[in-house]
């Protein structure tokens, strides 16, 4: 293992948009981490990943702390001794089968979201996973690393919003070139799992555990879905229900907002999944007649770097990992219950222990999955 127990070493399969531009900069830039080596399926297309995402490191004022090396193939990647951890920004299909060939190479693992295609993939994950207990596997939803979240759930855990009663997330931009990932089935393209998965791990965070019913329609176009929406139960203390209502479209003008309603107040999020590093946010909370009550300090930060700092300290100092496997199995269950849904025209019903479980990595049973119950609409 590479890593000098100060900074993690990373390897990159695949120059993706997203690596280029966002995850490698901020690798480049998170105090206890680097980037050591970049795979594509070819050399010259690693090469000038490589020099993209120094541009964008530069542009930031970062100094790397590595020269990237360029890599032809995802497996040579892997047989590198420098490399500790791999990050992986492949297209949704191929996400599993490049995380268990590297958990086989003694590398952790960072997945880009969603980490799988669905419920049997994710056991798949975790099995391998328990079988190499020293390395990390996380889901890289970076938006649960930035501070407005922090502030949006310590203002939950307050009361400050009293007994929770719903939230309302919407998330969508237009894509129609069919040559894009998210446009073809066969790379696992699609708004549930591009953006719907966000939704859904809002709301996972929000109310914690598993929503015990699901109601979803997929509005399917070309052979993947374009538009998800969805109403999700989220058992809460007392005996009460929260809901979840997703909007999420891959076919519409962007947008994205967070609506979260309490008994006592409101909280909103006008960018609650990827404002960008320089633009201050900050939650709005509202009282139970409208009035402005309260809004957090305005911060602009890189939540890719939160993230990267985060899991880095997960490998090199024990530190535990918020979102590990348990999480990700979690999150994958809730997505087939949605095309369980879907396609059912019903809902789907959680079993009742297993929608105990809570969102985050703390030991528990790993739920299983939901089930389409007929007839028993509710
Ligand atoms: N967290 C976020 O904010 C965020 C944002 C956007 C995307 N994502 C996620 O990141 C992943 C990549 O998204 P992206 O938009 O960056 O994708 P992209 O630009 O299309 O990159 C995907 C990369 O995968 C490699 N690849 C291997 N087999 C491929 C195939 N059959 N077809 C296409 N590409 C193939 C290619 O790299 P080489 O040619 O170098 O081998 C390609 O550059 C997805 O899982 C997506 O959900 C996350």
């Amino acid at each position: 293992m590479a890593s000098n127990n100060t900074c993690l070493s990373w390897g990159i399969l695949g120059a993706a948009r997203i690596a280029r531009r966002k995850v490698m900069p901020a690798f480049m830039a998170a105090p206890n981490n680097r980037v050591v080596a970049l795979a594509s399926r070819e050399r010259a297309t690693a090469e000038s990943g490589i020099r993209e995402a120094l541009e964008q490191a530069a542009e930031r004022g970062v100094v790397p702390r590595a020269q990237p090396r360029a890599v032809e193939g995802y497996a040579s990647l892997l047989q590198d001794p420098e490399v500790d951890a791999v990050y992986i920004p492949l297209p949704n299909h191929l996400h599993l089968d490049w995380a268990l060939k590297a958990l086989e190479a003694g590398k952790h693992v960072l997945l880009e979201k969603p980490a799988v295609l669905d419920g049997k993939q994710a056991r798949k994950l975790a099995a391998a996973a328990a079988r190499y207990p020293a390395l990390q596997v996380a889901e890289g939803f970076m938006f649960r690393h930035h501070p407005q979240w922090a502030e949006v759930l310590d203002w939950v855990r307050q009361g400050r919003l009293g007994t929770l009663r719903s939230a309302t997330v919407q998330f969508s931009f237009f894509s129609e070139d069919p040559n894009n990932i998210r446009n073809k089935a066969e790379t696992g393209g699609g708004a549930l799992l591009d953006i719907g998965c966000y939704a859904i791990a809002a709301g996972r965070l929000i109310f914690g555990g598993a929503p015990e019913r699901v109601r979803a329609t997929l509005e399917t176009h070309n052979g993947i879905d374009r538009q998800v929406r969805a109403e999700m139960h989220f058992p809460q203390p007392g005996g009460q229900t929260a809901r979840l209502h997703v909007q999420c479209d891959i076919g519409s003008a962007y947008f994205q907002r967070l609506d979260l309603h309490g008994e006592d107040g409101r909280v909103v999020l006008e960018r609650p999944f990827n404002p960008w590093p320089h633009e201050p946010v900050a939650p709005l909370l509202y009282d139970r007649y409208g009035k402005a009550l309260d809004q957090a300090e305005a911060v602009a930060t890189d939540h890719f770097i939160l993230q990267a700092e985060a899991f880095a300290a997960a490998v090199l100092d024990g530190a535990p990992l918020d979102f590990g496997v348990p999480d990700l199995v979690a999150q994958a269950d809730v997505m087939d219950a949605v095309r369980f849904s879907a396609q059912a025209d019903a809902w789907a019903i959680q079993p009742k222990a297993a929608s105990q479980s809570s969102g985050t990595s703390a030991p528990r049973p790993v739920p299983k999955p939901l089930h389409p119950d007929h007839g028993r609409m509710v």
